[in-house]
């Protein structure tokens, strides 16, 4: 038996394929490729995982869910179901946080657009922080809150200084001072803690220590004009599971937290809100080969309509149909679009020997694919969830039309 990709359910026993119990043969001998395939074992491990390094490190550790990473109602479900809360940026994603039962106290909710409709929801369910991503909203939840009777507590995401980031407030301390007189006359709103979220796909320490420079930089901002925020939120960024192992992630924790002391952050709670890495390994697609082209490309019948760049995926390719043959000859994969930048990998370590109707098996793709897939007319993939032997259709395309929330 032999991991594939480093994926404890990713399994190659002989020439067969397992995928956690399931033989990857009887899928798709069901199924007409391509296959969207997701594995809830795998969700749960790297859930726990994550949980059990935090808890270790930090007594006030909290975590939401990043819903865009992937706002399947089935994944979000076995989310919920393991105590996790939710972070949410639309207004569809928080009317399912709400339907599949997060509790309220575990929702935040914010983004670069807070529509009136998305702020009186938030409201009226008492979610526990509105993220503010413009001081200008502060006003606008304000007058909300106001017309409520309710007190709102708020969260600031400031710009992480990450070179050209446009996210997040910059704040100015020479208009501080002018803030606080204002803030002063916001009754209905509480600034309880401070969000930066610096990248994605973060293995490198100091990509966590420019953040936390960040949180450290701005709570003095605030604190200088009285406001002491008590709860600091350093988003998500973390890679896919099996790029990031146990031990490495148990590292950049403790060093997380060394950094924090180094730059005297006091807190009251620490959030954190990992999207991909509960999921990104979690899942992956079965697709096929329809063409060999000259100098070693193949075409697949996927691309990056529904497994985009933009989703900066650890994308890891194995030929299914020839998985015990070696892979290790460059091989340039494309994509389905009609265009030449539809191109999946350059010179990719892949079999010699290259068929059309070889099932290709891309792993890493569960977590952001969905999210920036886009409008090409293809037809969308099945979706399935597989958990120890057994296999759900989650989304079918000939019933459900699209995946999409509203
Ligand atoms: C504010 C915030 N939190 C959390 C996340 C989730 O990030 P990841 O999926 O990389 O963990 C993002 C992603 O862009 C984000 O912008």
């Amino acid at each position: 038996m032999k991991k594939v990709a480093g994926n404890p359910y990713i399994i190659k026993e002989d020439s067969n394929l397992f995928l956690d119990s399931v033989p990857l043969i009887e899928i798709i001998k069901k199924f007409k490729t391509p296959l969207l395939l997701f594995l809830e074992n795998r969700i749960r491990d790297n859930i726990k995982t994550f949980i059990n390094v935090f808890n270790s490190e930090f007594d006030t550790f909290h975590c939401y869910y990043s819903f865009k990473a992937n706002y399947l109602p089935e994944i979000c479900k076995i989310v919920q179901s393991e105590g996790i809360g939710a972070e949410v940026v639309s207004l569809p994603e928080l009317k399912l946080a709400l339907k599949l039962g997060f509790p309220s106290n575990k929702i935040i909710v914010g983004g670069p657009y807070l529509s009136k409709k998305l702020i009186e929801l938030s409201i009226k369910n008492k979610i526990k922080e509105i993220i503010i991503y413009d001081l200008n909203d502060l006003k606008k939840v304000n007058l909300i809150a106001q017309r409520y009777g309710y007190i709102q507590n708020i969260c600031i995401r400031v710009n992480s200084q990450k070179y050209k980031s446009k996210l997040g407030i910059k704040i100015d301390p020479k208009e501080m001072k002018e803030f606080a007189k204002i803030y002063k006359n916001y009754q209905n709103i509480k600034i309880k803690s401070i969000l930066s979220h610096y990248s994605t796909q973060m293995n490198n320490i100091n990509q966590y220590k420019q953040n936390i420079s960040s949180i450290a930089h701005n709570l003095n901002l605030f604190s200088e004009i009285g406001i002491n925020i008590k709860n600091i939120n350093l988003g998500g960024g973390f890679p896919e599971a099996t790029i990031i192992p146990q031990n490495q992630l148990k590292l950049i924790t403790k060093k997380i937290k060394s950094i924090l002391q180094q730059y005297k952050v006091k807190y009251k709670k620490i959030y954190f809100e990992p999207g991909r890495y509960f999921l990104g390994d979690a899942g992956l697609f079965i697709t096929k080969i329809i063409r060999v082209g000259e100098n070693r490309w193949v075409f697949l019948n996927i691309g990056n309509h529904i497994c985009p760049k933009f989703a900066k995926c650890s994308l890891r390719f194995y030929n299914a149909s020839k998985i015990n043959e070696p892979h290790k000859y460059k091989t340039s994969i494309a994509g389905i679009i009609p265009t030449d930048q539809d191109v999946l990998a350059k010179d990719y370590f892949f079999t010699e020997k290259l068929i059309k109707g070889d099932k290709v098996l891309i792993a890493n793709t569960g977590a952001y694919c969905l999210t920036f897939s886009n409008r090409f007319p293809y037809l969308l993939p099945k979706i399935l969830l597989i958990h120890d032997n057994s296999l759900n259709i989650i989304f079918d395309p000939h019933n459900d039309g699209d995946f999409s929330l509203n």
